[in-house]
């Protein structure tokens, strides 16, 4: 493979860009938006240059990577005159490769890596990026060239039409991303009774890897556990009690999530149809 440069060199950017220099791969070119990131980036890869802007990059790049904000791919991707024969990537989990069509139609090559992790520092991004699920979106002689830098960041790949994109990253989004809102939410809670989020979130670790733990090694919806999988209707309503009196505003999302896990419960064959209805007449309220 020839010289590999990358637009935007944040999070994403900064961990692909490492681990495939590691791996091997000729990553020769930066260039971000914050001259200082595209700096730090440069120093930290070994035969990498800074460019000052994209179009430069682009020039002298045979494969680029777009990861900027998704929001500013298509600005890229539509600013810069590509040259024919150059391969144009990105690695958002929401666009397809569509958002890459002023390169194709310069003769470029286009696809999409996605990697279905989360990055929420530099630091934190090159540890996890190792070992990731890799969506692909992209056809011949580029996909060749995906599943070679999948294989060397040891992650898994897998295909994606481009326009089941927003329905996946709605997945990721929920997820990833509102588990953190879950979280957030559920730990505050203690303050009502003096704890401080932080301390709550010590004490929550255990039964949120044990959650994890049970997704993966019992699967759904076997892994189901709590009130509503035993069908303990009294307990439910004690809830509701107790939110109403601390957190109004909370009460429409725990009986939305409450409804929600109702068909778990009948799936694990653990709740019982009677209470289903109980709970589901309760959580409708
Ligand atoms: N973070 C995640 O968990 C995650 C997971 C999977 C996929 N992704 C995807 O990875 C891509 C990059 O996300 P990220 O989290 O790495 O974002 P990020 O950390 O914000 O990095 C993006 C970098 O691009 C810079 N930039 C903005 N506009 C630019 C331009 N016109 N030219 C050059 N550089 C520009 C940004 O500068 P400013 O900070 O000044 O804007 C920033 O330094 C996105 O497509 C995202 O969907 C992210």
């Amino acid at each position: 493979m020839e010289k590999i440069g990358f637009i935007g060199v944040g999070k994403v950017g900064t961990a692909f860009g490492t681990r495939l220099a590691e791996g091997g791969f000729p990553v020769r070119g930066a260039m971000d938006i914050v001259p200082k990131e595209s700096r730090r980036f440069a120093d930290s890869v070994s035969g990498c240059k800074v460019y000052a802007t994209a179009q430069s990059l682009a020039d002298s790049m045979d494969f680029v990577f777009i990861t900027t904000p998704d929001d500013v791919i298509g600005q890229v991707a539509a600013q810069v005159r590509w040259h024919a024969g150059q391969t144009v990537i990105h690695c958002s989990g929401a666009n397809s490769t569509a958002v890459l069509e002023p390169a194709r139609k310069s003769g470029c090559h286009v696809g999409c890596m996605h990697p279905c992790n989360t990055f929420a520092s530099i630091q934190q991004s090159l540890e996890n990026l190792m070992g990731s699920t890799f969506t692909l979106e992209a056809e011949e002689p580029v996909l060749s060239d995906l599943k070679k830098f999948v294989a060397a960041l040891n992650g898994r790949w897998m295909m994606l039409h481009g326009e089941d994109k927003a329905l996946y990253h709605a997945s990721i989004c929920i997820a990833c991303n509102y588990l953190y809102t879950l979280m957030g939410i559920a730990t505050d809670l203690w303050k009502n009774f003096d704890i401080s989020q932080s301390d709550a979130v010590a004490a929550c670790m255990p039964i949120l890897t044990g959650t994890l733990n049970n997704i993966e090694k019992v699967g759904f919806p076997g892994c189901l556990t709590g009130p509503i999988a035993r069908g303990d209707v009294g307990t439910i309503r004690k809830h509701i009690a107790a939110l109403e009196k601390a957190e109004p505003a909370l009460v429409p999302l725990y009986k939305a999530l409450g409804l929600a896990t109702i068909p778990m419960g009948l799936a694990k064959g653990t709740l019982p149809t009677d209470k289903a209805a109980e709970l589901r007449e309760m959580l409708s309220a």
